[in-house]
């Protein structure tokens, strides 16, 4: 049997990871762009697993060429957009970086797929971000809730969202935009806020740490498990027809909950440790996040598997587990 072929770009990120194990254990050829780092463990050190079975380029969504030359080559069945200036905050602080890599390098990516495998099906990596703080009148967002983006960062997402959209009018591509609100796992980098509380609660728990410094404590977001996200990506492009899905938990906490969770878990009472330093508060916030998943579960059968304290004990435990492993083993 002819195995599909998939490409990656961000494969060595979190979702990017799973994305490539779980591909993989569906009997795919799975390829990745990889963007050349000057430490070159940082390059594939979530790739540990899979490193044999996968086969990776150095390319960057900035450099058009390179695209081009691994679409060329690979000639996928499916491609997942993932890569992407990813952190909010630091949006703020390279702007035009944040730019070039999300907004003109998703139409780098979708121009490199309408011209040379322009059969394949197209996943984009959108963003609840792109929201900003618009709710419908429950609180809650979906597909249809009016943009308006508070950050660099958002605003290059809805750049994305749009050109995907335009792709696929004008040119009958196969083009899906996964509004995905935020998700977590072991795997996060540890400058987002959930790996930031774990990590931190468990060094203050063993004694090698004495306070955690946070931005926004009121801040709420709908918090998922990359796990159960990336099966959602998957199946957008099992679909007959290319569409737009919100993938969300529907629960909303904000980051004092997510605070009080994690210290309570150690048997510790966070605010004996939190602190706020203004340097992690952003120029403009989005202040609340909860997606309303209705679409993919109703249309795709899709459901998450992980809770937000089931995710939040994972990583906990496995914060727990790498500490008492000594340095080097
Ligand atoms: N990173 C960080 N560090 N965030 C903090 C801190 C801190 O010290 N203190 C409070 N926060 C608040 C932020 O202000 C924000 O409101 C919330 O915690 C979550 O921040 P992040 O974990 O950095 O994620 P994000 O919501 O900004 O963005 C993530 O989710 C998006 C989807 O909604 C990223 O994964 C984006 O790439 C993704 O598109």
């Amino acid at each position: 049997m002819i195995k599909r072929r998939c490409l990656i770009s961000g494969i060595s990120g979190q979702s990017g990871s799973f994305l490539a194990e779980y591909l993989l254990s569906l009997g795919y050829e799975v390829f990745g762009i990889v963007r050349r780092h000057s430490v070159s463990e940082n390059q594939d050190n979530r790739l540990h697993s899979v490193r044999d079975k996968i086969e990776t380029f150095y390319g960057d969504t900035t450099d058009p060429y390179s695209l081009a030359k691994i679409m060329r080559e690979v000639q996928p069945d499916e491609i997942y957009h993932l890569a992407a200036q990813s952190h909010v905050r630091v949006s703020f602080d390279v702007p035009a970086y944040t730019a070039q890599a999300n907004a003109l390098g998703t139409l780098h990516m979708l121009e490199v797929f309408k011209e040379e495998a322009p059969g394949a099906k197209f996943y984009f990596a959108a963003s609840s971000e792109m929201f900003g703080n618009n709710t419908e009148s429950d609180g809650s967002q979906c597909e249809t809730t009016r943009m308006d983006p508070v950050s660099v960062y958002g605003c290059t997402k809805v750049f994305g969202y749009n050109l995907a959209r335009h792709f696929r009018r004008a040119y009958g591509l196969f083009i899906c935009n996964g509004i995905l609100f935020n998700h977590e796992s072991p795997r996060r980098g540890s400058n987002f806020v959930t790996n930031k509380v774990v990590k931190a609660a468990v060094d203050i728990h063993l004694g090698r740490q004495d306070n955690l410094y946070l931005g926004n404590l009121s801040a709420c977001r709908d918090w998922g498990h990359a796990r159960d996200y990336i099966r959602a990506m998957h199946l957008m492009l099992q679909h007959d027809v290319a569409d737009d899905y919100v993938v969300a938990t529907g629960k909303s906490h904000s980051v004092r909950d997510l605070c009080e969770y994690v210290f309570n878990k150690l048997e510790m009472d966070w605010h004996d440790f939190v602190r706020v330093d203004p340097k992690y508060m952003r120029a403009e916030e989005l202040e609340f996040l909860m997606g309303d998943a209705r679409k993919i579960k109703n249309t795709l059968g899709w459901e998450p598997h992980y809770t937000f304290e089931s995710m939040l004990d994972e990583m906990i435990e496995y914060w727990l587990v790498k500490s008492y492993i000594p340095e080097g083993e």
